[in-house]
């Protein structure tokens, strides 16, 4: 069957006002790029003429600027999920313009299939490489893709030459069943194989390709500082010791790294403490920290959903693929991200957080409970089921207003229940057996910033004593403070009682 070749605004204008529209990729890696900018012009132009036009938006995770960026400044998306970093699409949900659902990503393809977010009727694909019999290979993520292109009422393919076609062979495409009586995935290593290298969609179902040449719209990584460094260094000593004590077996167990700055600069320490041997990594993206340590022989296997990297490391992996192809594996969400496989594996997940508690629960999501940063990510997925899970963040945050230690998370996206380790630039705390007060005393002592342990103790002192101690008038007290004054620092919890 040969495709109808099409423009991106031709493909665009394909889709009406209301649909739900499913995308490829996994953060800013095999998003589709043509067709969604060419959609944000459209939509623009509908507006201009008094025209409603809005569509529903369901990817693996984050998307590039020409999609959350241009459809959200352009008020085209009346509701979205999961995650997304876009400044401008962050701005729309927190002015309340967006519905923004935020679900933990492993379980995006189940909720599709089962109806919970309504019906996809546009999947948009980005490919490196489109058979006549159907065959989609995708870029430089797993995503949702498999399940879109099944579920969809048709698929536009971006054919985007700006992905090698030396991708072909990488992706392990696997689409769960309904339950019940769903097999077990038979991954007992992260390079286990159990699935596809390419989508067998409907080539029916192809209603238009859109040739494209454009990079993927990688985000920098800031350079790793001495905070970071230090943060990095402190999980390294961490597992070192649980090495040393036998809790971690001696041929090491694969690890889970989450997005952003600080979890890139997590592993570049890891990878320089030689004390903890070549590793694996069952995880959902694999920043370019992880590439380089694949390189120097540290990273032994990398499986993920993405290939969230700057686009001079993803030439560099194109260009080497000989050396890359029996290194990696590019998974859909569901998969990579599996509780049930994560669990069984014994994966240690290394998760961000924007703030803990002194008790060890975690807010991934919210800055002062009420507006949304990014979303949980697949955190929760791999935080619930791992054989340890840590979480690290800066004991403060801008310029040392914030402190990253308060009394009560302003909003729970992990529980103390999950959470086993929590490690700032100051310290460890390891929170494993401990009650809740033992482990407050440990998360004050270790890890607050020098600036608000008086604070944090003054705020035990004033605690209603239970199991879990708390002043409920003062417990986001620091939060008031910072909001009124724009300083935690100048608690004092007299006002709050
Ligand atoms: N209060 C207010 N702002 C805070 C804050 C706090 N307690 N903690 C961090 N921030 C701000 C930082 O100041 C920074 O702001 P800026 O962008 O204006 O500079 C921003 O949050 C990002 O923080 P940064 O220190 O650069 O860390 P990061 O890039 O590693 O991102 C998260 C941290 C938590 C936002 C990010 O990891 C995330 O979205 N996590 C949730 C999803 C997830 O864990 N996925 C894991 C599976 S891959």
């Amino acid at each position: 069957m040969s495709y109808t070749r099409m423009t991106a605004a031709e493909a665009a204008g394909l889709i009406k006002d209301g649909e739900i529209l499913g995308l490829s990729g996994f953060t800013p890696a095999g998003s589709p790029k043509a067709v969604t900018a060419a959609l944000a012009v459209l939509a623009a132009e509908r507006h201009a003429r008094g025209e409603h036009f809005q569509v529903g938006i369901i990817t693996g995770a984050s998307t590039g600027d020409s999609c959350d960026g241009a459809l959200a400044r352009t008020d085209s998306i009346s509701f979205r999920a999961p995650y997304t970093t876009n400044v401008d699409f962050r701005k729309a949900v927190n002015s309340g313009k967006i519905h923004y659902t935020d679900i933990h990503l492993s379980q995006v393809a189940q909720r599709l299939r089962s109806g919970f977010l309504g019906h996809v009727t546009t999947a948009i694909i980005e490919a490196c490489e489109l058979t006549e019999d159907g065959r989609i290979y995708l870029t430089a993520a797993g995503g949702i893709s498999p399940t879109i292109a099944r579920l969809a009422d048709r698929i536009i393919i971006e054919l985007n030459a700006a992905h090698s076609k030396r991708m072909i062979g990488m992706h392990d495409l696997y689409e769960m069943e309904r339950p019940p009586h769903r097999r077990p995935l038979p991954i007992v290593r992260p390079s286990d194989r159990i699935g596809q290298t390419y989508i067998q969609a409907d080539p029916k179902k192809i209603v238009g390709v859109v040739e494209v040449d454009l990079p993927d719209e990688a985000r920098k990584f800031q350079a790793p500082d001495p905070i970071t460094d230090k943060i990095g260094q402190n999980v390294a000593d961490f597992l070192a010791a649980d090495l040393k004590r036998g809790i971690i077996p001696s041929s090491f167990l694969p690890l889970q790294s989450g997005v952003g700055n600080i979890a890139n600069a997590v592993l570049g320490a890891l990878g320089r403490d030689t004390s903890i041997p070549p590793f694996e990594m069952y995880t959902e993206v694999i920043q370019n920290s992880v590439i380089k340590l694949i390189q120097e022989g540290r990273i032994r296997f990398g499986s993920t959903c993405s290939l969230t990297v700057t686009n001079d490391c993803l030439q560099d992996i194109y260009e080497n693929m000989d050396f890359f192809r029996d290194k990696l594996v590019l998974r859909p969400s569901e998969i990579s991200n599996c509780p049930e496989v994560v669990r069984r594996m014994g994966v240690i997940s290394m998760n961000t957080a924007i703030e803990a508690d002194i008790y060890g629960n975690v807010n991934s999501t919210h800055i002062c409970g009420t507006k949304m940063m990014n979303g949980i990510g697949g955190s929760g997925d791999f935080t619930r089921s791992a054989y340890i899970s840590i979480f690290t963040c800066p004991s403060t945050a801008k310029g040392g207003c914030i402190s990253s230690i308060v009394p009560m998370v302003s909003h729970q996206d992990h529980s103390e229940h999950s959470v086993n380790v929590i490690i700032t630039e100051q310290g460890v705390a390891d929170l494993r057996g401990k009650s809740p007060m033992e482990r407050a005393k440990i998360i004050i002592e270790n890890c607050a910033h020098p600036d608000y342990k008086q604070l944090l103790w003054d705020y035990l002192k004033i605690s209603t004593k239970g199991q879990t101690s708390h002043c409920l008038s003062a417990a986001f007290g620091m939060h008031q403070v910072f909001l009124d004054k724009g300083d935690m620092r100048l608690t004092e919890w007299g006002m709050f009682r």
